[in-house]
């Protein structure tokens, strides 16, 4: 009798066992994008190019643009793809050119890395009221990659972790904030830097001024179906999703790895996504995440199509020198995604310019690196 329940318990806990290893392997296992990089028409050495500059950020990892290029020309044309706009959270379209300029702006810094030297130049495009991006690539002498540059590029990412409260070295800020390669566009664009814990230092009214309205937004936006039905359909539930859709926000991406990580995608789906439950976490993570950090950068340009490029361009450049620093980022864009909420944090940062992008900035243990949840380029890539 006791021999008999002995061995059924032993079954159970094989059957157990083998059914939360096989969960495991399915839901918490490696994702496998492998982004196919050819485009009909394109040189292969143009194709890598792309390939990297596309590891820019862009918001929910829309990867929202389209890219004509004419290699006998050495030219490219960058337009914004409406398609992948974030209807709800970016009716303006504000987001979606700030992503197009980080985009462009990894994409210079691919063609320095492969030795080519660039102009750029912004055309209306009077139809649609977009504005299209020209860039003009000429390379230099010899075929040696610059594999530090693409390191960094491989390695920039947006760390949704924790982050300690170590703060980050006055000169080390100052450099970041005199970038002379963005002298071309900073009186576009411009930075600021407001550190976070700085007890009774007067930055701190800022920072703070940043923490409540930001979750203040937040809390606003998850009230609204629409804002989360948007978030839910950007969110990726397995990695098959990752890997058919190959845009979005993985698990991963939200660091998770392991066991965490099949539970996140055996307990969520897109419909639990968008209930009360998942919202209010999202919410208690906000808050650790804007507390748990070293300070703020804050970027402001012009609102318009080509300040929006601008305030894009100059966050890559920031992000890409604080990954040479291994200092991690996060953006937080709730409170720029409502107009009065824009407003008053604007008043009261009295910067006198429009708020274009909020990140926080800090230390980590493990810098990570990025994901690549990227498109196949001819998915947006066409030979002209
Ligand atoms: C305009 C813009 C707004 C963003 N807003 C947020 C945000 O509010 N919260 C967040 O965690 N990440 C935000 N991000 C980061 C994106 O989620 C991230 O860039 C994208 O998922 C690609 O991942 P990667 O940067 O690691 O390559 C934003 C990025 C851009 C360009």
């Amino acid at each position: 009798m006791l021999k008999r329940a002995v061995r059924t318990i032993g079954l159970i806990l094989v059957i157990f066992l083998l059914g939360g290893g096989i969960a495991m392997f399915s839901f918490g296992g490696k994702v496998n994008v492998n982004t196919d990089k050819s485009v009909p028409g394109v040189s292969t050495e143009i194709c890598d190019v792309l390939y990297y500059g596309g590891l820019a950020a862009s918001s929910h990892n829309t990867q929202c643009w389209q890219v004509a290029v004419d290699e006998a020309n050495r030219e490219l044309l960058i337009n914004v793809d409406r398609d992948r706009q974030l209807l709800f959270a970016d009716a303006e379209g504000r987001e979606l050119y700030i992503s197009l300029g980080c985009y462009v702006e990894n994409l210079l810094q691919a063609f320095e890395a492969y030795g080519y030297s660039t102009a750029i130049n912004y055309l209306p495009d009077e139809d649609k009221q977009n504005i299209v991006v020209h860039i003009r690539y000429t390379k230099n002498n010899g075929d040696a990659v610059n594999q530090e540059i693409i390191e960094t590029i491989k390695r920039r990412h947006a760390d949704k972790s924790e982050f300690n409260s170590k703060a980050i070295d006055s000169e080390v800020v100052k450099a970041l904030l005199e970038d002379e390669h963005m002298t071309s566009i900073s009186s576009s664009a411009r930075v600021m830097y407001f550190a976070n814990k700085s007890d009774g230092n007067e930055m701190q009214k800022y920072a703070d001024s940043i923490k409540s309205i930001s979750l203040a937004a937040m809390n606003r936006q998850c009230q609204e179906d629409a804002y989360r039905q948007e978030l839910s359909s950007w969110l990726r539930f397995s990695n098959k999703e990752v890997e058919e859709k190959q845009d979005g926000i993985s698990a991963e991406m939200m660091g998770m790895s392991g066991i965490i990580k099949a539970i996140y995608y055996l307990g969520f789906n897109h419909e639990k996504a968008m209930g009360d439950s998942f919202a209010n976490q999202g919410i208690a993570l906000a808050e650790k995440q804007l507390d748990n950090c070293s300070g703020f950068f804050v970027v402001t340009s012009e609102d318009n199509p080509a300040g929006w490029i601008n305030a894009g361009r100059r966050t890559q450049h920031l992000w890409y020198h604080c990954t040479e620093y291994f200092i991690a980022m996060q953006p937080f864009s709730a409170a720029l995604e409502l107009q009065d909420t824009r407003q008053s944090l604007q008043q009261q940062i009295e910067t006198g310019r429009p708020l274009q992008m909020i990140l926080r900035a800090g230390y980590v243990d493990n810098y990570g690196e990025n994901q690549k949840v990227r498109r196949d380029l001819k998915e947006y890539v066409k030979a002209k």
